[in-house]
């Protein structure tokens, strides 16, 4: 990919999101940027502007909310976007009976409604012009079989799998490629936003990944056409092990090891 593009990065004020932005603009790309806090996105557009002489721009949008999906879409109006990261996300660490249905809802809507509305109505301009690049953010927990806690996120998690998965089926042939990133534990404000910093403050400190070998290992297999990126060794042999071992003894291993990272109620 050499000719200078347009990138919509969703969740682009923090983490993963941010760390797409400064990697597509240190390859010479303009960015459109969506999140809920402005002011972080256009401190981080005037940075990229300097030092890469890219157009970032800032788009203030709640995913949860489909009005402020599809203003963002009007917005867009007349804008040829070749590449779109669905990478906006969050979970929800308690168990399912101790949040709001209005919660859940907002998660499905930031998680897995927005990034399909989204996807729906760029690609037809992707495939008009024979060229697109789309990345679903998911999860290595997109292949477990779920614990107590975060009810909803490994099915969330897994849809954007299968999604980007069938939908690669369908475009790779039109020049548009589709990948499901599927990163292990990455350092960004995550922990702090679901409000698991304390439990994980009194563990051991686990394993992760950085946001800048994530996000280089994501536009790699994009680039290459993988459908699926699980990012780092240990992540690998867990996916494997997650995927090969039977689920008699896989599930309790699971959950013992989920256990000790649950936010007491
Ligand atoms: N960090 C990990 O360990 C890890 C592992 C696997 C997968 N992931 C996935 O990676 C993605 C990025 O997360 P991260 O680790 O970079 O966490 P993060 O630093 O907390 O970033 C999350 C981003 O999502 C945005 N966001 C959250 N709710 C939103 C809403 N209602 N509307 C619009 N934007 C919203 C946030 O922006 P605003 O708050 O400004 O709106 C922020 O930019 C998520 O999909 C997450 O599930 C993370």
């Amino acid at each position: 990919m050499t000719a200078s593009r347009t990138f919509l990065i969703t969740g682009a004020s923090s983490g993963i999101g941010a760390e797409f932005a400064r990697q597509y603009a240190t390859m010479g790309h303009d960015l459109v940027l969506v999140a809920r806090r402005l002011d972080r996105l256009e401190a981080l557009a005037a940075e990229l502007g300097d030092k890469h002489g890219v157009t970032a721009r800032c788009l203030a949008a709640d995913l949860s909310k489909r009005d402020d999906v599809q203003n963002l879409l009007d917005r867009l109006e007349g804008q040829a976007v070749d590449g779109l990261i669905n990478n906006a996300g969050y979970s929800l660490a308690h168990t399912f009976s101790h949040t709001s249905t209005q919660q859940q809802v907002d998660f499905l809507e930031v998680c897995v409604t927005a990034p399909t509305i989204l996807a729906h109505e760029l690609l037809s301009g992707m495939l008009t012009r024979g060229f697109g690049r789309i990345i679903n953010v998911s999860s290595m927990v997109a292949f477990s079989p779920g614990a107590a806690g975060h009810t909803l996120y490994p099915a969330a998690k897994a849809y954007m799998l299968k999604f980007s998965r069938s939908l690669a089926a369908e475009v790779a042939a039109k020049g548009v490629h589709v990948t499901a990133l599927c990163p292990g534990t990455t350092e960004s404000e995550f922990q702090q936003a679901n409000g698991m910093t304390k439990v994980l403050d009194q563990k051991p400190k686990r394993l992760s990944q950085s946001t800048d070998s994530v996000v280089a290992a994501a536009i790699r297999a994009n680039e290459a056409g993988r459908e699926v990126i699980v990012t780092g060794l240990v992540n690998t042999i867990a996916v494997a092990a997650m995927t090969l071992l039977p689920d008699g003894l896989i599930t309790p291993l699971i959950r013992w090891g989920a256990s000790k990272y649950q936010i007491p109620e």
